[in-house]
């Protein structure tokens, strides 16, 4: 899945006001592998300060989670889409 950063996609949404990160930085690092909110940070070079970023990063986790599923399940009936 690609990132893109327009308006439509999200991505551009600041989640962590503190250190200036955006949804779509985020998705991009679990893309990349964080499977955690700590591992997020860690993949972006960053640590929480005041922790009001940590529901929407579980939020784009979840989400992230929702599409692998998806996938996991439309290939095991033998099926394939991009997420
Ligand atoms: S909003 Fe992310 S650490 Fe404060």
């Amino acid at each position: 899945m690609e990132i893109l950063n327009d308006a439509a996609s999200g991505n551009d949404r600041l989640i962590c006001t503190c250190h200036g990160v955006c949804a779509g930085e985020a998705r991009k690092a679990i893309q990349e592998g964080a499977a955690t909110v700590k591992a997020c940070f860690r993949a972006l070079g960053r640590w929480p300060k005041c922790g009001n970023c940590v529901v929407p990063l579980r939020d784009l986790l979840a989400e992230a989670q929702d599409a692998k599923t998806r996938v996991e399940e439309d290939t095991r009936v033998g099926w394939t889409r991009e997420v």
